[in-house]
């Protein structure tokens, strides 16, 4: 049991830590006094302080220690700028950076390589030197889709990791908790903080019975979606248990996980078993596995008679094949009933594109199953009706499926191999067959297929299913149809049925690694130099940023007093802004754009108190930051919900904001807020929201005495008309009161480290 394994064949530098883990269990069941289920053990196992967290599920926030960091291209980018903010040598935990999601699909794999390097070159060339520079591991273009290549080299049963991406949870297809969250959870991990979740409540699912025929395991989770909606997840784990898991490959379990997020969940997992002890053998981790069943009993399964929050139970036996959307994930139709559900609401019945592949559903048994259909309809002579595309997860997958053959089958089909990437999945897709506007079907093995999501068509009506219903829809060109009863006519002309699929869950021949595209960071990094080019629009270094400096702040403008709801949408739009995520100064030129103006009505228009010009809002606060005055915001409820992005809090603090006050705020863009050394608070009163006129100056006074639990005066100047009083109420502790006095909670750590 005190045996040192490595987490991964790559670091030299990362162990398994099950002892302790356990232990950590061993505290808390006691405090506890009942039994845990699986996804407890492994949150509480990576417990901060397993002695004094206070823990009731759906209530508490945790403090965690995982185990691990992994971040896609787009995400990495700022995350790693802050880090290095932070002027911290090197990564505190194991992270990987992954190039995934910036390569568009345009012809096919080699050529769309090529391209996407020259294209973003400044950023795969930051990224690689940055991540040299602080010890972390480089996965190069090309390399495959971040989730794909944690399963095949990093995921380990019991484990927790976090990833900046939604689909991370893939990884609960080998037992672990992989949790995904936005940048700033993954600075504060790099930069050796606890990391905070809500103590999610749990969801068991029971899988019975075995699969059979045209069933795969992602008809587990579009049937749960249906179920459950989209919603249905939210701050819960679902864990799945019952004789039925037992059925199935680890690679099938990846992808019931991915595709947990569509509902909302925090992370899906299943507990330890045959199949990964399987699949962590084929990947040349027999050591993990054996070292996993010598813990299977005490941390890598649930407790007996432990208690879900609730529970819902599949029989897996009368399970059939599922067809979700047009638009929405959870829209759930069985394969029998599509036929009258689409005509029913005029749904485009043509299926003009079949995409198989993705972090979803590219397992080596998932391309062999799909090439086991197409081999059947190719002997009939048939080709596929719909256009083709193959998106292997990882280079790892291409080259076996290269070297066995079922490259070669989709090929001869007419299919078209994209490059180890996101491509069509995240809309880097440049799609010809069609015109924007043009109403039209497409059927894919991904997950999401949100309005314009694959192709940027709002009158796309895209569905999600399992790469063999998929196969089997391209080759009939036709959404409804059936291959469990209906036939196609082969060359011969004679009717035929096509064979269900089938296919090896691993490669017998074992898995051919292909191109080595790992980038190791090397032992001595004193000299690598990060590459940022100064003239760059997409990257730009952090400076940090001031500390406060103790004095109380008076007479502060308001840069907008927003009305209504508020998102991170508002606050820091998406879309085309993306390509800046890197660069802090040309991102806040979105900063809060899609807020609405309570004085005018109007979004992106605000008067400049001092000369009376109304202008957008980043201008205005550029004007008030250049002529180094502070300024506040005042906002409604629920501030800042939507995603996590970290941005939403980095703009204001760069454009010299101080506090931002709200009826109320999303907790987790308060934390982040905070995290920038700015100032969350709220009205104590919500009513005092209406009593402050957008021409109001703020005093926020006796700062020296902020202490956790004491609530803070504001002195509010109208421009007619005596200054009243407004009491706020913050959410700081001690902790985050230090970050504001530093300025960060980055700068918070380089003092501690310097000290
Ligand atoms: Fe990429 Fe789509 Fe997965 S964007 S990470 S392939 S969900």
């Amino acid at each position: 049991k005190d045996s040192k394994v490595n987490q991964n064949l790559l670091e030299d530098f990362s162990f398994i830590n099950y002892k302790n883990n356990l232990e950590n269990v061993n505290i808390v069941r006691k405090r506890l006094g009942r039994p845990l289920t699986y996804a407890e053990k492994i949150l509480y196992g990576h417990l901060d302080k397993p002695h004094e967290q206070d823990i009731e599920r759906g209530v508490s926030y945790l403090k965690l220690r995982p185990d691990r960091v992994a971040c896609q291209d787009a995400t990495a980018q700022m995350a790693i700028l802050q880090f290095m903010s932070a002027g911290l040598p090197q990564v505190a935990k194991p992270v990987t950076v992954h190039c995934d999601h910036l390569i568009q699909a345009q012809v096919g794999g080699e050529k769309d390589l090529k391209r996407a390097v020259d294209l973003n070159k400044e950023v795969y060339d930051f990224l690689a030197s940055a991540s040299a520079k602080y010890n972390i591991g480089f996965w190069k273009p090309g390399s495959g889709i971040i989730h794909q290549i944690v399963l095949e080299n990093y995921a380990f049963p019991g484990a927790l990791i976090i990833g900046t991406d939604s689909h991370t949870p893939n990884a609960g297809g080998l037992g672990q908790l992989a949790i995904g969250v936005g940048g700033a959870d993954a600075v504060d991990v790099m930069s050796d903080l606890p990391w905070e979740l809500k103590a999610p409540k749990i969801l068991g699912v029971k899988l019975t019975g075995r699969m059979n025929g045209w069933t795969s395991p992602k008809d587990i989770i579009l049937k749960l979606a249906g179920i459950t909606t989209v919603k249905g997840g939210t701050g819960k784990i679902v864990e799945y248990f019952g004789e039925g898991v037992d059925t199935f490959s680890a690679t099938g379990m990846g992808t019931i996980c991915n595709m947990g997020a569509e509902i909302g969940a925090t992370t899906s997992v299943f507990p330890f078993n045959k199949s990964m002890v399987d699949y962590l053998n084929a990947t040349k981790r027999n050591k993990i596995a054996d070292f996993g069943k010598v813990y299977q009993d005490d941390l890598l399964s649930a407790d007996k008679n432990c208690e879900y929050d609730e529970v819902i139970e599949l029989d897996l036996a009368t399970l059939e094949p599922y067809i979700n959307g047009p638009f929405t994930p959870d829209l759930a139709t069985p394969i029998s009933k599509m036929k009258e559900v689409a005509v029913k609401n005029n749904w485009p019945l043509e299926v003009k594109v079949g995409l198989i592949g993705s972090c979803t559903n590219s397992s080596y048994e998932d391309m062999s199953r799909s090439a086991s259909i197409i081999k059947d309809a190719s002997e009939h002579g048939l080709k596929a009706k719909s256009i083709f595309t193959v998106t292997p997860g990882s280079e790892q997958i291409r080259a076996t499926i290269e070297r066995d053959g079922q490259l070669k089958t989709f090929q001869e089909f007419g299919g078209i191999v994209l490059a180890n990437a996101c491509g069509p999945c995240i809309g880097q897709w440049d799609r010809q067959d069609i015109k924007k506007g043009d109403k039209n079907t497409i059927v894919s093995s991904y997950n999401r297929n949100f309005t314009s999501r694959n192709d940027g068509n709002p009158d796309t009506h895209a569905f999600v299913a399992s790469p063999e219903v998929v196969t089997a829809m391209a080759i009939a060109g036709d959404l409804r149809f059936n291959p469990i009863t209906d036939t196609l006519k082969g060359k011969d002309g004679k009717e035929f049925k096509l064979k269900a699929p089938f296919g090896n869950g691993l490669p017998e021949r074992g898995y051919d690694p292909g191109e080595n595209t790992y980038q190791a960071p090397p032992k001595d990094r004193s000299s690598v130099e990060v590459m940022v080019s100064p003239t760059s629009d997409r990257l730009q270094l952090l400076s940090p940023f001031e500390a406060w400096n103790g004095k109380d702040a008076k007479d502060m403008p308001i840069l907008i007093k927003a009305l209504g709801k508020t998102t991170t949408d508002h606050i820091s739009m998406a879309g085309p802004w993306l390509k800046y995520r890197g660069h802090l100064e040309n991102i806040s030129n979105n900063y809060m754009i899609g807020a609405i103006n309570a004085e005018n009505k109007k979004a992106n228009s605000v008067r400049n108190v001092y000369t009376g010009e109304y202008k957008g809002v980043p201008d205005t606060a550029r004007d008030y930051r250049d002529q180094g005055i502070k300024w506040v915001v005042i906002g409604d409820e629920n501030f800042g919900e939507g995603s996590s992005r970290e941005h939403a809090a980095l703009e204001p603090r760069f454009l010299g904001a101080f506090a931002i006050i709200t009826k109320s705020f999303a907790r987790i863009h308060e934390t982040n807020l905070k995290k920038q050394g700015l100032l969350p608070l709220n009205f104590k009163n919500p009513a005092d929201y209406d009593k402050i006129s957008p021409d109001d100056r703020i005093d926020i006074v006796d700062l020296k005495d902020l202490a956790p639990g004491k609530n803070v005066k504001m002195v509010v100047h109208p421009k007619d008309g005596p200054a009243f009083d407004v009491e706020l109420t913050h959410t700081f502790n001690d902790e985050q009161i230090e970050w504001f006095k530093a300025g960060s909670a980055l700068n918070k750590i380089k003092q501690d480290k310097v000290q």
